[in-house]
């Protein structure tokens, strides 16, 4: 009785919640579909859901969730924190990287997370089947992402950044988090790293820079990249 009061009252709280409460449920089945944890794929029926579902939620939502990342492509990616984030938070969508948010920014993200996987959890656990971390797994997780977040730059240490190259990098490269310090990668590093955003940019519905503009910001991200691993 209580919950559910206390659910429909939340409920009506604000179109948002709902709204992301309905996306949410989709979305746990999307992620089950997709498998990305041992234990998903053990609870997960066969046939259950399908890609279908997942491509009606990408072009519902493709723009406010994280296109995903490749777990071999996680930093330490056999830590404690790899495996808290790819257990928990491909519920709902594809696998976060740290790179999406500063260390400052992360704290914030993963309160928001943590309140969803809570409610899911609480409200209609049976039916969704939503986890929530406990409070060591989501302080081990907040280090994680923390230690691997995205470096934002230093404005000041680049006068280059009005140049025709820095304009490009810098309205590119801060449309979806902060804008990264170029020091991240070395030069050898840093096309296949563009490469990858560019598959982020097109997931997401963001602005994709044209070939020349491309090799513009992979010019002024190498010139300025580390010199050493
Ligand atoms: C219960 C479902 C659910 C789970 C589990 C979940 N998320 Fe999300 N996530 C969402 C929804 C819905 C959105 C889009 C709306 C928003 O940003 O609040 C989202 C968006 C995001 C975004 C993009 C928006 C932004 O502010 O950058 C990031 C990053 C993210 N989630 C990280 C995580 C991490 C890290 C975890 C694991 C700790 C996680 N999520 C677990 C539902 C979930
Ligand atoms: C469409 C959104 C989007 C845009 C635009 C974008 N990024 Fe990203 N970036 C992401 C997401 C999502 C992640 C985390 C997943 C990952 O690492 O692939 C990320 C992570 C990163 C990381 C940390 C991971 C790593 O490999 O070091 C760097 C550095 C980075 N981005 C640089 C850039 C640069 C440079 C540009 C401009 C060319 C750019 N980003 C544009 C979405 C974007």
């Amino acid at each position: 009785m209580r919950t559910t009061r206390r659910g429909i009252s939340r409920l009506t709280a604000g179109a948002a919640v709902a709204f992301s409460l309905l996306v949410s449920s989709l979305a746990v089945g999307l992620a089950r579909a997709e498998g990305a944890t041992k234990l998903a794929q053990d609870m997960m029926g066969p046939g259950m859901m399908g890609p279908m579902h997942r491509n009606m939620m990408q072009r519902m939502m493709g723009g406010a969730l994280p296109p995903g990342i490749d777990p071999a492509l996680l930093p330490e990616p056999d830590s404690a924190g790899a495996r808290i984030l790819q257990y928990y938070c491909v519920q709902c969508h594809n696998l976060p990287g740290p790179g999406m948010h500063t260390a400052a920014g992360w704290p914030r993200v993963l309160g928001r997370m943590n309140m969803r996987m809570r409610m899911m959890g609480g409200m209609m656990g049976g039916m969704m089947g939503v986890v929530a971390p406990s409070r060591v797994e989501l302080d081990i997780l907040l280090d994680y992402l923390q230690k691997h977040a995205q470096e934002p730059i230093d404005a000041a240490k680049y006068p280059d950044l009005n140049t025709q190259a820095g304009q490009a990098f810098s309205t590119s490269c801060v449309q979806c988090h902060a804008l990264p310090d170029p020091r991240q990668h070395t030069a050898q590093e840093w096309p296949a790293v563009v490469g990858r955003m560019r598959g982020h940019e097109a997931a997401m519905g963001k602005f994709v820079p044209d070939k020349t503009t491309t090799a513009e910001i992979i010019d002024f991200l190498r010139r300025h990249g580390r010199t050493r691993e």
